[in-house]
């Protein structure tokens, strides 16, 4: 449905991370998105946060599977866990601490499932670092404006040019240096704009110049994400995403075009971030559906008797 295939997967999940050193960019948005994606296109997907303050991705999943419980729907959840903040005194003990669990909570996953999806605080710490080092696909969601292009790089005030990579961008370039070294993977990093809106056409017009510079200078894919629109904020407290069954069931209220028109620019984005997806799981999704779709029918009497 949205991604490519590829063949011949080492039977090691990729790894997505959701990376920004900003909060508000939507990174735990994208990460239930991607993830509910993934799960709906047969894929075994595993999640971990690493946001271990604000934990809206898991209070996302949580709501989710409440809901699920709620109406008996079939809302996909992943594979979770969060981890957990070290408590001590000591920086190099609670660094340690969290590298443990984090590690763990990649190897219990790693061999058995065909993506793990990570979502990051927007904050520089140990575990964010550790995160974009092993990211085979890096997702950074900025939103619509200089204030949050400047985490990429910084713009001439007189010129509106671009100067030089950000605190973030060096991060992540020297990130990728390292796991180049170390393995010869190349991360795919793409810079999604969100909240686009569709105001202040000129600025908008400025920021697409630059990202398309700076995409240039350090190596990222720019895409277009979501609009802004009030229905991805309206998902939270169940937990839904825009490719959802959205009918009066799923949303406790009937759907609106804002939600049709969401799905479509969700679908959109997910072809464009081209992760590759395992065959196998592709087949047993498009089996299921077919399987759903002659269940709904009404059974004829040949099926009942069998002749
Ligand atoms: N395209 C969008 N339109 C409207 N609201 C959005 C959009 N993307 C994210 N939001 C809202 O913005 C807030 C921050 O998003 P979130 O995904 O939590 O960002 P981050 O994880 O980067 O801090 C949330 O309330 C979320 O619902
Ligand atoms: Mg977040």
């Amino acid at each position: 449905m949205l991604v490519q295939a590829t063949q011949g997967q080492s039977g090691s999940a990729r790894v997505v991370v959701l990376g920004n050193e900003k909060g508000g960019s939507g990174k735990s948005t994208l990460a239930l998105h991607i993830a509910v994606a993934l799960l709906k296109a047969g894929q075994r997907v595993a999640t971990i946060d690493l946001d271990c303050r604000q934990q809206s991705f898991t209070r996302n999943l949580n709501n989710r599977r409440i809901w699920a419980r709620h109406t008996g729907l079939d809302l996909e959840l992943p594979e979770h866990r969060c981890i957990k903040l070290g408590e001590t005194m000591q920086i190099a003990d609670n660094e340690s601490a969290e590298f443990q669990q984090f590690a763990q909570a990649v190897a219990a996953v790693e061999h058995a499932f065909d993506f793990i999806v990570i979502d990051t605080p927007g904050s520089d710490s140990y575990l964010m670092r550790l995160a974009h080092s092993m990211a085979d696909t890096l997702v950074t969601p900025i939103n619509d404006s200089f204030l949050d292009f400047d985490v990429l790089g910084a713009v001439d005030p007189t010129t509106y040019s671009v100067t030089g990579p950000s605190h973030y961008s060096s991060m992540v370039l020297d990130a990728r240096r390292k796991r180049r070294q170390l393995d010869g993977v190349d991360t795919d990093w793409i810079v999604v704009r969100n909240r686009l809106s569709t105001l202040g056409a000129r600025n908008n017009h400025r920021l697409a110049v630059n990202l398309k510079d700076l995409a240039m200078r350090l190596g990222f894919r720019p895409l277009d994400g979501f609009a802004e629109r009030s229905v991805y904020r309206e998902f939270f407290p169940r937990g839904l995403t825009a490719l959802d069954d959205l009918n009066e069931a799923t949303l406790g209220t009937r759907p609106s075009m804002g939600h049709v028109t969401a799905r479509e620019e969700v679908t959109g984005l997910l072809r464009q971030l081209k992760l590759p997806l395992d065959e196998r799981g592709r087949r047993r999704a498009a089996n299921r559906a077919e399987w759903f779709a002659q269940v709904d029918k009404p059974l004829e009497l040949h099926d009942i008797v069998g002749v």
